[in-house]
């Protein structure tokens, strides 16, 4: 790959910001100052850095994203919109994905990625991957719903879910709600208003706030996106929490 081509990749400025930059002197590669842009490296191999800082080319994208209610998780849709169309218009790409299923209604951390193989582990039940969400529930929980979640709750389709850890955070009387927190390693369709129908109560808002070692990020506002750091890309595909 050409020089100047992985450090746009790499996110460094733009082709033009970049040529400067090699022009300049500030980038080596493997310790050598005599680059040029139009040079080849591998970008598996090569040591290229920038003001003396290595830089850390990631062939994948990654982006969290705090989805709103109203938006599907979903590449495209001929009637409504797409987590897709919460992107700008430069960051869109065609091999872009969300890493599992949320309702429309559904709030929250949306994994988008270009990256099939940390999609399937983050998504396959096989891998234990914790799924965190909040909810407001319509019913008062109780604990006997808390040891029936931590038991396996059976869904009314008779599927039995894994253990869950089910926390109640807050429970108001006149309201008739209860506001909880839900850990789950599995990702059925609906799985958890599936669970709270179980006990004959209902999801009235749903937001999930992690996944693995991805903690959504409380300064992005519904509907703004970030890329993920060098930092919680390796968490994740350490499948490590944070
Ligand atoms: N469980 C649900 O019921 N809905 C979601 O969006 C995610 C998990």
């Amino acid at each position: 790959m050409r020089l100047d081509k992985y450090l746009v990749e790499a996110r460094k400025g733009s082709r033009k910001e970049i040529q400067s930059m090699i022009k300049k002197g500030y980038v080596t590669v493997n310790g050598s100052k005599s680059v040029v842009a139009k040079q080849q490296i591998r970008e598996d191999e090569a040591k290229v850095c920038l003001l003396g800082q290595p830089v850390f080319y990631q062939k994948n994208h990654y982006y969290l994203l705090n989805k709103p209610a109203g938006v599907i998780s979903a590449t495209e849709d001929k009637s409504d919109r797409t987590v897709m169309d919460c992107l700008s218009k430069s960051d869109q790409r065609d091999d872009l994905f969300p890493v599992g299923r949320l309702d429309k209604d559904t709030e929250g951390l949306l994994l988008l990625t270009t990256d099939g193989v940390l999609a399937h582990q983050l998504l396959s039940p096989k891998k234990h991957v914790d799924k965190e969400y909040q909810a407001t529930i319509h019913g008062i929980v109780t604990e006997e719903d808390v040891q029936n979640f931590s038991a396996g709750i059976r869904l009314k389709d008779d599927f039995l879910c894994k253990s869950a850890s089910l926390t109640i955070l807050k429970i108001s009387e006149e309201k008739g709600e209860s506001n909880i927190s839900l850990v789950i390693q599995e990702g059925k369709f609906h799985q958890v208003k599936r669970m709270f129908e179980a006990v004959n109560k209902k999801v009235i808002y749903l937001k999930i706030v992690r996944m693995g070692s991805l903690v959504l990020d409380e300064a992005l506002g519904l509907g703004e996106y970030r890329p993920l750091t060098q930092e919680e890309i390796l968490l994740l595909k350490k499948n490590k929490k944070s």
